[in-house]
Formats: structure tokens, C-alpha cells, sequence
């Protein structure tokens, strides 16, 4: 089981690689791992267990930030009047994307961050993916909204990128041209 321990935070060599392609049949290793980083997503959204064992709610969880270098992230996104999302994700793409940007109004958070970092992170308002699944089958989702920043948010950590690398140095809250910015409730 994951936890906040095996989170490595911002600093950490890990979270600045391009994560290696993963190759099917799946390990036994590579299966454990896709299936951790799972059960830590949706376990850190259970107030119970959260509480328990000291976790830090989250919606996505990398193997770079658990100092994995694979190309596997899990996102768990139950949001009210939407269908949840919850996929594991293996050599994960965008293989096409909205002109339209958006941004998280609050700003985004990430597992291995343990500051607040404020400014908006710009990001494609829609996208379609392509991914891997446990089987080794490729599947396609079209994302918008919560889902689209988060997967793109975790595409990142798999190619050595931070959130706030996207951010406006000098000015953190800069309007981005053309983005609807994304309330989260
Ligand atoms: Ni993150």
C-alpha cells in the first residue's frame, strides 16, 4: 500500500525524468504498481481510510512520484452530475487537442508538493487520449474539464514536468487568451 512516505516530493531526482516506455505482457511489478497507484487515489478520496493511515487526498497519482520510472498513472475523479472517471493509464498520449485552453481558477496541487503554489497552470480545455490498460489494450477517451487538466497534469510527471513550470514567473495570474478558467467545487 502506498503511502504519504513513499511519495517522493518536489526535489527529488524521480520526479524530473522521462519515465520508460512499459512493455506487454505486463510484469508482475509493473501490475502491482498501476494497481497501487490506484488503490492510493481512491483510497486518500475514503474519508475513513484517508484518516487511518495519514493520506493526502488526491485525484492522480504517477509512478515517477513514487520514484518509479514507468510510464503508468491512475486518475480517480468522482465529481457531482458527472460520470466518475477512473482509469489506470499505461503509455499514456494526446493524440489530439482543443485550441481552447482552460485552467484550474484555484490553481492546481500536486501529491509531491507539499506548498501551495499559486497561478494558473494553462491547459487544453478538451482532449482525446490514447492509453494502454492492464491487458495491453489500447483504449481512447475523449476529456474535458476536471479530467482533461488532471490527465494532462499526470502526463506530465511521466516526461519530467511540474505543474508550476507552466506558471508565469512574473506574473502568476496573468490572463491566458481565449482559456475558460475551471471552478472546482
Ligand atoms: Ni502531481
Amino acid at each position: 500500500m502506498i503511502l504519504m512516505e513513499h511519495i517522493v516530493r518536489e526535489g527529488h531526482p524521480a520526479l524530473r525524468k522521462v519515465a520508460e516506455v512499459v512493455t506487454f505482457p505486463l510484469s508482475e511489478a509493473d501490475r502491482k504498481l498501476a494497481e497501487d497507484l490506484m488503490n492510493y487515489v481512491q483510497n486518500s478520496q475514503n474519508e475513513l481510510i484517508c484518516d487511518q493511515y495519514g493520506l493526502r487526498p488526491g485525484i492522480g497519482l504517477a509512478a515517477p512520484q513514487v520514484d518509479k520510472s514507468k510510464k503508468i498513472f491512475a486518475l480517480h475523479i468522482t465529481e457531482e452530475n458527472r460520470e466518475p472517471l477512473s482509469i489506470i493509464a499505461i503509455n499514456p498520449k494526446i493524440v489530439s487537442h482543443s485550441v481552447e485552453k482552460t485552467y484550474l481558477s484555484a490553481g492546481e496541487g500536486c501529491l509531491s508538493v507539499d506548498r501551495d503554489v499559486e497561478g494558473y497552470v494553462p491547459r487544453y480545455a478538451r482532449i482525446t487520449i490514447k492509453a494502454f490498460d492492464l491487458e495491453g489494450k489500447e483504449y481512447k477517451k475523449r476529456l474535458k474539464g476536471l479530467a482533461a487538466i488532471a490527465f494532462q497534469h499526470e502526463l506530465d510527471h511521466l516526461n519530467g514536468v511540474m505543474f508550476y513550470d507552466h506558471i508565469d514567473k512574473k506574473s502568476p495570474f496573468k490572463e491566458i487568451p481565449g482559456a475558460i478558467p475551471f471552478e472546482r467545487d
